[in-house]
């Protein structure tokens, strides 16, 4: 693990999340090895992480970056927003968002994409960049790609 480069071959590092996840069943262990790989192999992120619902909340779940807030009620935010859309949501500009909740000031742009385990929303992956403008396309489909690969486990 420790020689890993960052890359932007999507293909190499979806066969790293998928070594890495392969021989734990525990998906707590899992979600916290993906939020450190994927916050230390993509670059310009200051936070990856995942929040895993609760009754009507999202509760802080494996993450790396600072400190961020516990609790975030569905329909709050982007990520409650995404939790009650089931929608996956690629925010360019947070400050644009109507209702975005800044954890970390430093965040410009943010992606959401909601964690269905047999068409029930158990949590989010939430990935926040200091840049605006950070989600393209390929970076958006490999992200549900990664999430896909935790599903896929769980289910
Ligand atoms: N910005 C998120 C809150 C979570 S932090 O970014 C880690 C939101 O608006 O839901």
């Amino acid at each position: 693990m420790h020689n890993l480069e960052k890359t932007n071959d999507y293909t190499l590092l979806l066969k790293q999340v998928e070594a890495l996840i392969q021989d734990e069943p525990d998906y707590i262990a899992n979600m916290a090895n993906v939020a450190s790989f994927v916050y230390h192999m993509i670059t310009d992120l200051n936070w990856t992480g995942f929040y895993l619902l609760k009754e009507d909340d999202l509760v802080l779940g494996p993450f790396n970056g600072l400190p961020a807030c516990t609790r975030i009620r569905i329909g709050k935010g982007v990520c409650g927003t995404a939790a009650e859309r089931k929608q996956v949501l690629n925010v360019d500009d947070v400050h644009l968002f109507e209702g975005h909740i800044a954890c970390d000031s430093a965040s410009e742009s943010e992606l959401v994409i909601p964690v269905i385990v047999h068409g029930k929303v158990i949590g989010v992956m939430d990935i926040d960049s200091p840049i605006k403008n950070r989600f393209d396309l390929a970076l958006e489909e490999f992200m549900i790609e990664v999430v896909n690969l935790i599903v896929r486990k769980w289910a």
